[in-house]
């Protein structure tokens, strides 16, 4: 899974501790410096990487889902549709069921947090 503009990783760390493999990505150096940190002293397992969200390094189809909490309604509207469509290339468009067809949740609120929130919304299939 990729957990884009992930921060300090919260998102990131809940999944990986709920059995997902997760690779986080964000612009900021501090936020990927802070989440390896704690990734680290929890001791477990995420790929923290730095990355623009808007032209990832990632093949397409690397991923089966992909998360964003804070992220998409930063970008003004031309960035809104690359980065939509920079999701879209590297999610998988591999069906293995209804359950587990590639989808990205993109969140609707602004304020930063210290937990996995319920208030992200599923906008549908990207591919
Ligand atoms: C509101 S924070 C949300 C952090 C985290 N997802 C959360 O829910 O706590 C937005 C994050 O997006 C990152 N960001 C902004 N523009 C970005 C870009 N083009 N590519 C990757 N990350 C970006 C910021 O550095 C920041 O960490």
């Amino acid at each position: 899974m990729l957990d884009v503009g992930c921060g300090t990783g919260e998102n990131a760390l809940y999944l990986v501790q709920n059995g997902f493999s997760v690779v986080g990505v964000d612009l900021s150096t501090r936020a990927i410096s802070a989440a390896k940190a704690k990734a680290q002293e929890r001791k477990l397992r995420v790929d923290f990487r730095l990355a623009n969200a808007l032209s990832l390094q990632f093949e397409s189809g690397r991923f089966d889902n992909a998360i964003d909490s804070g992220l998409f309604h930063t970008f003004i509207d031309d960035d809104r549709i690359s980065f939509a469509r920079e999701i879209a290339r590297v999610l998988t468009t591999r069906r293995k069921s209804k359950q587990h067809s590639p989808h990205c949740s993109i969140s609707t609120t602004s304020r930063m947090h210290t937990s996995p929130r319920e208030s992200t919304t599923t906008v549908g299939e990207l591919t």
